[in-house]
């Protein structure tokens, strides 16, 4: 497996990184993830304008970045064969030999990239998966894509540890989205609701071209906040990322959501999505 590092291609086990990186000391770095299905990448000019959005919110340059990123995730996927999957990629303060907050006034960035080959529609998108309610303890700025990932990599392992897959974050009696993912949710037979954008939640590429599939079909969908207890009561519930595409959730808390299988609308979604990519 090659990977990206720096400016070289390299293989994976000899990708060496700066421990005074910034992004190693402060999690001072950007990273989006692109869905990549029958060799294509998915929604890549969204996922790139998110990532300059999160450039700037950091403090990070991104001078002549995008251009040079389009080539180099091809390069990618095409030395590693990858056809069904996801290219992940990280911008980093870059590293500057010693730990000082606020470093260097123009940062110059470091870049990583790696791919990985994975069943994007699989198993869990046909069965579903199940998952735990968790508090969310992030930062305030959860719209910007930084790798500041402690408390999902907590709730995922506390996931796992109870034997589910994944965790769905709350504070407040209000849910804001899942540790990896954002949030739907099917109240009754005709109310789909997701969270609004704002800060409190990554506005998600994959989100957003959920919406925009509904909206060309004329079904709506309302953005706003969902209480604790309207997830706990809804019909249906699924996910949206780059890494899962759309999966049902089917248990909470160990307690069947609905029937306990993939209901209607979810197989709808996912079944105009796939159309979408496919
Ligand atoms: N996560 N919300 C959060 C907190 C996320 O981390 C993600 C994606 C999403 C979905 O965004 P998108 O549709 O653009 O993938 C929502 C990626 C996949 C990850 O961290 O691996």
């Amino acid at each position: 497996e090659i990977v990206y590092l720096n400016g070289e291609f390299v293989k994976k086990n000899e990708a060496c990184l700066s421990p005074f990186d910034r992004g190693f000391l402060f999690s001072h770095a950007a990273y989006e993830v692109t869905a990549v299905f029958d060799g294509k990448l998915i929604d890549f000019d969204a996922h790139m304008a998110r990532l300059d959005r999160t450039l700037d919110g950091i403090d990070i340059p991104r001078d002549g970045l995008a251009e040079r990123l389009k080539s180099l995730h091809e390069e990618l996927i095409a030395r590693n064969g990858v056809t069904e999957g996801f290219v992940y990629l990280q911008v980093t303060g870059g590293a500057y030999g010693r730990r000082d907050f606020g470093g260097p006034e123009t940062l110059t960035p470091g870049l990583f990239m790696f791919c990985e080959t994975r069943n994007l529609i699989g198993e869990k998108a046909q069965h579903g998966v199940s998952a735990i309610t968790v508090e969310d303890q992030r930062w305030k700025r959860r719209d910007y894509k930084t790798t500041q990932l402690l408390s999902q990599a907590l709730a995922y392992r506390e996931a796992e540890r109870g034997g589910a897959f994944g965790a769905i974050l709350h504070e407040d009696g209000m849910v804001t989205e899942g540790a990896s993912a954002n949030l739907w949710v099917v109240l009754d037979a005709d109310t789909l609701v997701t969270r609004n954008l704002g800060r409190q939640i990554l506005p998600g590429i994959t989100r957003q071209s959920v919406l925009d599939h509904l909206a060309r079909e004329g079904i709506t969908v309302e953005e706003r906040a969902i209480s604790l207890e309207e997830l706990l009561g809804a019909r249906e519930v699924f996910t949206t990322s780059a890494t899962g595409l759309i999966l049902p959730v089917v248990q909470l808390d160990g307690k069947p959501v609905g029937t306990g299988k993939p209901g209607p609308v979810t197989r709808r979604v996912q079944g105009q999505y796939y159309r979408g990519i496919g």
